[in-house]
């Protein structure tokens, strides 16, 4: 695990287009992982803009989405599926289709999950998943308590994580659902390069867990220290529990410049 502490969130913003914009020249069609929420925001800004100088095109790629909520309306606002391609694959040059979402309305849930992991599996696996985290360590939305070998599934959202997602939903928490679709731990742990962004004090325990604390399921992040190639991009505020922080400074100014993120 690679931790890069950065003054703040576009300057990680800007890092992570960086590989993005690499990975889209080496291999058109890559297959990207999208996270809703605030976190990830500056990176989709970046990219945006990136693509309208004409730097980078999405026109070939596909991308999957990590989660979605049950029961929501095709038209509400705060669906993932809106959500993403209004913060994001909107504004760039996706083909019709090619950005995928657990569907959060299917008459039939257990299937539509098995159909989403299959449908990324066709499509050759995740080449970069962006992540953000939770306040109690959950990824996507695998709340404490998840199997560390889960597959994309149906999903009880804590209260905690309805609290903080109340501010999507006018401050009312009564509005944000019960239930979520999403990717399971075992999914993301399938991507083949994991870069989780993360900024704020409010995040400050959660990455310290992710980075130092045991492997657990009680926060559900740490699975990622088993993967082999996960970046975290954190600003001071969220780094600052890390115990390691100097060490990961002093690795990241000496890192070879050839070796990317
Ligand atoms: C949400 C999403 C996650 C997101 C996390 C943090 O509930 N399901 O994918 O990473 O919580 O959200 P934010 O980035 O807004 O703090």
């Amino acid at each position: 695990m690679e931790v890069v502490i950065q003054p703040d969130a576009e300057a990680g913003a800007r890092l992570v287009a960086d590989e993005i914009e690499q990975l889209l020249q080496a291999r058109p069609d890559a297959v990207l992982g999208l996270a809703t929420g605030s976190s990830p925001l500056a990176v989709y800004a970046e990219l945006i803009r990136r693509h309208q100088a004409g730097r980078v095109s999405f026109a070939r790629a596909r991308a999957f989405t990590l989660d979605e909520y049950v029961g929501l309306p095709p038209e509400h606002p705060e669906r993932y599926r809106n959500v993403i391609e209004r913060d994001f694959t909107g504004q760039v040059d996706f083909a019709p289709g090619a950005v995928q979402g657990p569907d959060g309305s299917a008459a039939d849930l257990p299937a539509t999950c098995a159909a989403y992991e299959a449908a990324i599996a066709a499509a050759g696996g995740v080449d970069l998943q962006i992540l953000g985290i939770g306040t109690d360590g959950h990824i996507a939305f695998n709340e404490p308590g998840s199997s560390l070998a889960s597959r994309t599934r149906i999903k009880t959202l804590t209260e905690q994580t309805r609290r903080d997602n109340a501010r999507f939903f006018g401050g009312d928490v009564d509005a944000v659902p019960h239930h979520c679709l999403t990717q399971g731990l075992a999914t993301i742990m399938s991507a083949r390069h994991v870069v989780l962004v993360a900024s704020g004090t409010g995040k400050a325990e959660a990455v310290h867990q992710l980075v130092e604390g045991a492997v657990s399921a009680l926060w559900p992040a740490t699975i990622l220290q088993h993967h082999p190639h996960v970046t975290v991009l954190v600003d001071e505020d969220a780094a600052s529990r890390l115990r390691l922080a100097d060490y990961f400074r002093q690795v990241y100014a000496a890192k070879p410049a050839w070796q990317g993120l």
